[in-house]
């Protein structure tokens, strides 16, 4: 399942994260990526636990801790310290899939990466080219969202960055590790979610109908979740 959450960050906070992280240093993006990706990936990163990173991203982990739709659609268990990526012109990233383990900082902690997420940084009128290109079994999808806006999509999923034809792309990027490890499974409990919120705001409230369906939920997620 791939999904838009519009507006995760607010436009004062995109500006507060673009000024970090076009002060900071960046280095080769092959650095984070394993030795199959490396090969595809041609772009400019933040390196991983810098300062600017750790700013930046700490402002991204708090607009999703407050996000209902991402919780709903990630039901996030462990998310990576967001990473942040440039293409400029001629930059890109070929078809490739992301590595399923990651290391946690810290010492000797590893999580699965269940869900990628790209927030694009620039809003799309400042570059051409740089389209998010995500295959899954319902066809291929580009995506180019405004700044601020962010896709989740399952990091098992073939995906690719086309290269910049004018201007320059900012990014930030993570991986999540859910609570329910199942792709099928974490989709229908987002869409029951979602389907309890509008039976509930189209009852105005609650009935013992909507009362019970979150219990399912609850109940559903109490005997999947992995903690
Ligand atoms: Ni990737």
């Amino acid at each position: 399942m791939l999904i838009e959450i519009p507006q995760i960050l607010s436009q004062d906070e995109v500006a507060t994260v673009r000024s970090v992280v076009a002060a900071a240093d960046v280095v080769d993006g092959k650095v984070t990526a394993g030795e199959l990706a490396a090969q595809a990936k041609y772009n400019l990163q933040l390196p991983e636990g810098s300062a600017a990173a750790r700013q930046a991203g700490d402002i991204i982990l708090s607009a999703l801790g407050r996000n209902p739709l991402f919780n709903s659609a990630a039901l996030p268990y462990r998310v990576l310290p967001p990473l942040f990526n440039r293409y400029d012109v001629g930059m890109k990233f070929d078809a490739h899939v992301d590595g399923a383990v990651r290391a946690v900082p810290g010492p000797g902690i590893r999580m699965r990466a269940d869900l990628s997420s790209t927030l694009f940084l620039t809003p799309p009128e400042e570059y051409d080219g740089g389209e998010l290109v995500i295959e899954d079994s319902f066809g291929t999808h580009e995506v180019k969202l405004p700044a601020g806006h962010m896709v989740l999509y399952p990091a098992s999923s073939l995906h690719r960055v086309n290269a910049i034809t004018r201007g320059s792309r900012w990014a930030s990027f993570f991986w999540t590790q859910s609570m329910i490890k199942d792709d099928g499974l974490r989709g229908l409990l987002y869409d029951l979610d979602r389907a309890i919120i509008e039976v509930r705001q189209s009852l105005n409230g609650d009935t013992h109908g909507t009362l019970s369906l979150t219990g399912v939920y609850h109940n559903l997620l109490r005997r999947e979740a992995e903690l």
